[in-house]
């Protein structure tokens, strides 16, 4: 997500350094950007940000690129608190003889902040972070050391970090801590550099060191000394950088498609971060609508373009299996004129990854002036549908760049359920132990989805063999037809080959026209009671020589390879939930096809990532 540099080292460019080294990082995306500086003898460490590019830093610098000094700097992308400067990192503590940057997200900081401001600490911004900017000063005396200080406070937070601290107290170090987030240290000759990504170092050294969970470092010119939080001595190899700096920035992998593939199992761990309690409920602090207004909706419309309203077909099923309320799923370039049946007894739930879809935008606003109550779920913060809507709920996966979206469909998922769950909760209309069931459930996926990724040759092999198809038929029933949606679209974008998703049952009511030799027919079976179904539209595909392609659970042999051409397996979830699973891979094979065919992938041509005319 954010982006992080650091400097501890003899150089007079210091601060022009670590900021080159962030540009290097641009890639992931920002909205604010900030540096701090510290040298022997200074009272305060010297903290400048700024909203927006790296060149609004720049041009605020005055002379401070001069320096020299101990340097921290951090690209943000904002998720608690909107894109300003107050909210930028680095943060401060009162005294304003601590500072820190950090990526990730502290899950238990509202009690934190609240301890801490009973006890007198002033608070500037928004943010998760800057409770650790106080938290360490609240030890800094019991601790008697800048170092105990930090490991102190890091044994209280929950949820994800990487951090790095500088400080007064020792204006030659820094100290970086890593959980969940990533970062690495590169190793110089008496200096040393500090990122959250190999190609912000690389103009400098190709020696790493590749930091794990729970690693604690301090880092001065002359070196680097590793532990655990509790201070127990590590060692990890140092991994000598071969890649040019383009793989780097995919983290090794050829294309941001298939590195966003890869995020995904942590895309969805961030997403449930800190909304599940302990009893497997479900917990949306960020909302502010009463109970009793949440659980009164007779009717929900969910209004969304592309992928976010293939993952609102999900949704739709989802909720009305278990609410049992009438759902509505509109294309939302279509939802303006097809005059909408909506009122005050409506939740209109607006889906965006990137929050600023003119459509979507234009949609939210006809929901609010029927007298909605808009609820968004974006994965952009402080993007305009996040501003318009009356709630928000944020995915967590983070910057997305590949134009063809995968790891903001599955978050979109994981929030969804979320959502379904917390109403249901507050309705209290479900058994005991209903929604924990589910929870224990959702926790599992990120497991789940590595799981499917640790081995992808079945689909390598079937995407060489499919590759020379001249269209593809998605078919599925239920949520399996809903997931075909996303299946059919992902191939189609970064493919070029013509992909439809249809109801399975409506397969004799057209497309069978179409099969042929060349046709491949992708059959999702991962709906238990309707496994029987499935089987028969793959018998229509044969009986017309066309491929079939199955995506059946791990352990089920009702579409094995006597009755399809390949097999795809994956692993068993509740039933509802098996969307999550089953596109991962469609993904994987949307991206296989499309490398063998040699397509941009990443840019699909005439496609743009953020469609802001309608
Ligand atoms: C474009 C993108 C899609 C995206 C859709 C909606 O078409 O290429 O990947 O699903 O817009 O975008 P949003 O940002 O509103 O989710």
């Amino acid at each position: 997500m954010c982006g992080i540099t650091g400097y501890v080292g003899g150089r007079a460019n210091s601060v022009r350094l670590t900021l080159d080294s962030l540009k290097r990082l641009e890639y992931r995306g920002y909205d604010s950007a900030g540096v701090a500086v510290v040298k022997p003898g200074e009272a305060q460490v010297t903290v400048l940000k700024k909203k927006g590019k790296l060149g609004n830093l720049e041009a605020a610098l005055d002379g401070l690129d001069r320096s020299g000094g101990t340097v921290i700097a951090h690209t943000r992308w904002a998720t608690h608190g909107r894109p300003n400067d107050v909210n930028a990192h680095p943060h401060s503590d009162c005294s304003g003889r601590i500072a820190l940057i950090h990526n990730g997200i502290i899950e238990n900081y509202i009690g934190l902040k609240q301890t801490l401001t009973e006890a007198g600490h002033i608070f500037k911004s928004d943010t998760d972070t800057e409770v650790l900017a106080h938290l360490i000063e609240s030890h800094l005396n019991s601790a008697g050391s800048l170092e105990g200080a930090v490991r102190a406070a890091l044994s209280e937070v929950t949820g994800a970090y990487a951090i790095c601290v500088v400080s007064t107290e020792e204006p030659d170090t820094i100290y970086a801590a890593k959980t969940a987030s990533p970062l690495i240290i590169g190793l110089g000759e008496g200096e040393n550099f500090l990122a959250s990504d190999i190609p912000a170092v690389m103009g400098y050294t190709r020696n790493v060191l590749v930091l794990e969970d729970g690693d604690f470092a301090k880092i001065t010119p002359e070196g680097v000394t590793l532990t655990t939080l509790s201070g127990h001595p590590l060692n990890r190899e140092v991994f000598h950088v071969t890649w040019d700096v383009s793989t780097a920035q995919k983290g090794g992998y050829p294309h941001f498609m298939i590195k966003e593939i890869y995020d995904q199992p942590q895309a969805i761990r961030d997403t449930l971060r800190g909304r599940i309690t302990e009893t497997h409920g479900v917990a949306f602090p960020e909302l502010t609508l009463p109970t009793s207004k949440l659980v009164d909706f007779n009717r929900i419309v969910i209004v969304a373009c592309g992928t976010a309203y293939n993952a609102g077909l999900v949704g739709k099923n989802f909720y009305e299996h278990l609410l049992r309320r009438p759902v509505e799923v509109q294309v939302a370039s279509e939802f303006r004129y097809n005059d909408p049946i909506v009122d005050a007894q409506t939740l209109a739930i607006i889906i965006s990854q990137s929050g600023e879809t003119a459509d979507t935008l234009a949609a939210l606003r006809e929901a609010k002036i029927k007298g909605a109550t808009t609820l968004a779920v974006v994965n952009v913060v402080g993007s305009s549908i996040a501003r318009e809507a009356d709630e928000v709920l944020y995915t967590y996966a983070g910057p997305e760049i590949c134009v063809a979206s995968t790891k903001a469909y599955v978050t979109q998922l994981i929030g969804l359920y979320l959502l379904g769950l917390y109403i249901a909760q507050e309705e209290n209309k479900l058994g005991p132990g209903v929604v924990a069931a589910y929870v224990e459930q959702l926790q599992n996926l990120p497991e789940q989805v590595a799981e499917i990724l640790t081995d992808t040759s079945a689909v390598q092999d079937a995407a060489k063999q499919l590759a020379s198809s001249s269209s593809f038929f998605f078919l599925g029933r239920g949520f399996d037809y809903a997931a075909a949606q996303e299946g059919a679209l992902k191939l189609k974008e970064v493919s070029y080959i013509h992909a439809e998703a249809y109801a399975a049952g409506e397969l004799k009511h057209g497309p069978l026209a179409l099969v042929e030799p060349g046709v491949t027919v992708v059959c999702l079976a991962t709906q238990s009671a309707l496994y029987d179904k499935i089987q028969s539209s793959v018998k229509e595909v044969k009986a017309r020589d066309g491929t079939a392609l199955g995506i059946v659970k791990i352990g089920d042999e009702g579409l094995n390879e006597n009755f399809v051409d390949m097999v795809l397996r994956v692993p068993s979830t509740h039933d509802t939930f098996m969307p999550v699973l089953a596109i991962i891979p469609m993904q994987l094979l949307a991206y296989y096809i499309a490398s063998e065919l040699g397509r941009e992938i990443d840019q699909p041509r005439n496609l743009a990532k953020s469609v802001t005319v309608e």
